[in-house]
C-alpha cells in the first residue's frame, strides 16, 4: 500500500496519543522507536506489513481497529489531506462532491505507481441525495471508507446517513447536494 497511508496513520498516533505510545506501535513491528515512513512517503510499502502495521497498532493502543480506522479518517479528513491533497478538494463543497470523485482519485494513484492497486468505487443514484455505493478491493478495508465518509462530513459540516447493506455495499444519504 501508498506510503502516505502510513505516514498518515504514523501522524494520527503521534497527534491523539503522543510520541511515546508512537515508539511503542514501532517496537511492536520490529522498527526502530525513531523511524518514520516520511521518508518512504511515496513508495509502495509490502501489504503484510501494512496490515500487520494496522492490527498492531490498534492493540498496543489497546483500542478497536473501528476506533483507529475513525482516527485516522478524521486526520486524514480534517488535517492530512487538505494540507497535502489540497488540489483534490478543489469544487468540492459537500461530502456528496468529494465521495463522488473518489474513483477518479484513487485512479490517478493507481496510474502513477506500478503494481497498485487502489480501491475502486461504484455508485448507483437511487435519488439526487441517495446513492448506493459499492466499494471494490481486494483489501477489505470497507469500514475504513465508512470511516472515511464521516470524516469527509466533519470536513464540510455535512451529515451524511450511512447505512451499510453489506461487507462491500452502503446506502448513502447525503445532506447537502
Ligand atoms: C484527497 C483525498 C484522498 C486521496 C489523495 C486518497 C489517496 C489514497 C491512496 C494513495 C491510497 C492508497 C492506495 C493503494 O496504495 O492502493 C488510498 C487508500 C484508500 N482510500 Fe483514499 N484518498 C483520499 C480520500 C479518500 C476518501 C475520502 C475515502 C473514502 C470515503 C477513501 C477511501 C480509501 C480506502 C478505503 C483506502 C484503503 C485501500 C483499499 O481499501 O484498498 N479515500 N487513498
Amino acid at each position: 500500500m501508498h506510503g502516505t497511508i502510513h505516514y498518515c496513520l504514523e501522524e494520527t498516533i503521534i497527534h491523539k496519543y503522543g510520541k511515546d505510545k508512537w515508539g511503542d506501535c514501532l517496537e511492536a513491528i520490529k522498527l526502530p522507536r525513531n523511524y518514520s515512513f516520511i521518508s518512504h512517503l511515496r513508495e509502495d510499502i509490502d501489504e503484510m506489513l501494512t496490515i500487520n502495521f494496522i492490527l498492531k497498532a490498534a492493540e498496543v493502543l489497546g483500542i478497536s481497529l473501528q476506533q483507529l480506522f475513525d482516527d485516522f479518517a478524521m486526520y486524514w479528513c480534517l488535517e492530512y489531506a487538505p494540507k497535502l491533497y489540497s488540489g483534490f478538494y478543489i469544487g468540492c463543497n459537500t461530502t456528496k462532491d468529494m465521495v463522488l470523485k473518489l474513483s477518479k482519485i484513487h485512479e490517478m494513484f493507481g496510474q502513477i505507481r506500478q503494481g497498485a492497486l487502489p480501491p475502486q468505487f461504484e455508485y448507483k443514484e437511487l435519488a439526487p441525495n441517495k446513492y448506493e455505493v459499492t466499494y471494490i478491493s481486494k483489501r477489505n478495508l470497507f469500514d475504513l471508507y465508512i470511516s472515511l465518509v464521516k470524516g469527509l462530513d466533519a470536513y464540510f459540516n455535512n451529515q451524511t446517513q450511512i447505512e451499510k447493506i453489506s461487507d462491500n455495499k452502503a446506502i448513502l444519504t447525503f445532506s447537502h447536494y
